[in-house]
């Protein structure tokens, strides 16, 4: 089959590999119909994770499952479904709480003492090839596909939204305890910001603040209903008490992750988090879906190369700040908000700005990577 495969630092070719299948009973294989690119998946591609070379990238998948495992009762071939990003058994102590993105059993506990959670072609979250393939070998396929309503083919683009950046968008705003008629701070308008101020609008926020540089991004926040704010005009605290009686947002969400970087360009990892405490109302939760790494040798600043940031805790602790980080739970969210596209209260379609062939995928890597204006979210078609 053709995949994706990375090589090394801002190296992926679409090359031949041998083809995905059923390694145990429990297992399904999907022909993938839609598999899209992830600022997730940037993180690796910039050589800024330890990935090995020859992985097959890829968590955002969608497709028909075309063998089925002895062991799986309900999933049948034909079935069109898509994948939370996250791999979970549905039996451990952590899945058992619907947090299945941190799941005991799928794990690969060599990455660090306590470790838990699994992804499909992802760094750290164990041997699990990607989707942005032909086919993909689904483990605990009863427990991990989601069988979609019979619009399936024709909002197929929403779908896919659900393997990840949707979900995340939302649990961003969960993470940041956001109630009707409370204001949100949304920091960074990539697709998973964008999804969680769509998320929040969803949720009745009387006020979305969506913070960028980026005029393009910022131009499809606007158009989800949220209030732009771009990081060349000044300090965001002072903007955002400006806008709220000088209270305060009620709640943040950090969507950007240890990149983050400032008006010039430069990296530096605690800006975004120590302006969230500064923006965010005394009281006020914060949601950090953002990913931030252990250790990050290819960092330039010190702390950050042993995973730590200078951050303002004396000012989160006095303002009796709350926060809740970590990768989404997808399944706590996926069956409902699939219900949401399916009765046409979201489509979180609206972000994507290309739609390609696998072939294409290396060449939207870099545009992707060098967030080129325009180049919001890119969708593959393997099979096309
Ligand atoms: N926790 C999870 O489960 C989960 C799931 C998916 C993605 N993620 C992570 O979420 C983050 C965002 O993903 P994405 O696909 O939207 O990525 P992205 O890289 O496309 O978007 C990040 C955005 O942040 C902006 N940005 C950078 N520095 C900024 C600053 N100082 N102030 C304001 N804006 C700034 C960039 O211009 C860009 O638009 C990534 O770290 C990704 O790995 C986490
Ligand atoms: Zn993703
Ligand atoms: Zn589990």
């Amino acid at each position: 089959m053709k995949a994706l495969v990375y090589h090394g630092p801002k190296k992926v070719s679409v090359d031949t590999v041998p083809d995905a299948k059923l390694e145990k009973l429990t297992d399904v294989v999907i022909k993938l119909t839609t598999t899209n690119i992830c600022g997730s998946d940037l993180h690796m591609y910039e050589g800024r994770t330890d990935v090995e070379k020859g992985k097959i990238l890829g968590h955002e998948n969608l497709g028909e499952v075309v063998e089925v495992g002895k062991a799986v009762d309900i999933v049948k071939k034909g079935d069109k479904v898509v994948l939370p990003f996250n791999i979970g058994c549905g039996f451990c102590a952590n899945c058992e709480r619907g947090l299945t993105g941190y799941c005991l059993t799928c794990a690969d506990p060599s990455v660090m003492p306590g470790m838990a959670g699994a992804a499909y072609g992802f760094a750290g979250m164990g041997p699990y090839s990607g989707g942005q393939a032909q086919f993909l070998r689904v483990p605990y396929a009863d427990f991990n596909c989601l069988r979609l309503p019979e619009d399936a083919d024709e909002k197929e683009r929403d779908y896919v939204m659900l393997s990840d950046i949707f979900p995340t968008g939302w649990h961003a705003t969960r993470l940041a305890n956001l109630k009707p008629g409370e204001s949100i701070l949304i920091y960074g308008a990539g697709p998973v910001g964008l999804m969680a101020a769509m998320s929040a609008r969803i949720q009745g926020a009387s006020q979305v603040f969506v913070v960028d540089g980026q005029a393009d991004r910022l131009e499809l926040a606007e158009q989800i209903g949220a209030t732009t704010i771009n990081t060349k005009d000044g300090d965001i605290g002072d903007q955002i008490r400006e806008l709220t009686n000088g209270l305060g947002a009620d709640c943040g969400s950090e969507c950007i992750g240890y990149q983050c970087h400032n008006a010039k360009g430069k990296e530096v990892p605690n800006l975004v988090m120590n302006s969230l405490v500064d923006s965010v109302k005394a009281t006020g939760s914060i949601g950090v879906i953002g990913v931030f790494v252990p250790k990050d040798p290819g960092a330039e600043d010190k702390l950050a190369k042993k995973g730590q940031i200078a951050f303002d805790f004396g000012k989160f602790w006095f303002k009796g700040q709350k926060m809740g980080t970590g990768q989404c739970n997808v399944k706590a969210y996926n069956r409902r908000l699939c219900d949401l596209i399916h009765h046409d209260r979201a489509d979180p379609s609206r972000i994507i700005s290309h739609e390609l062939p696998l072939e294409d995928a290396p060449n939207a890597y870099k545009h992707f990577d060098n967030r080129d204006a325009g180049w919001t979210k890119v969708i593959l078609h393997p099979n096309a």
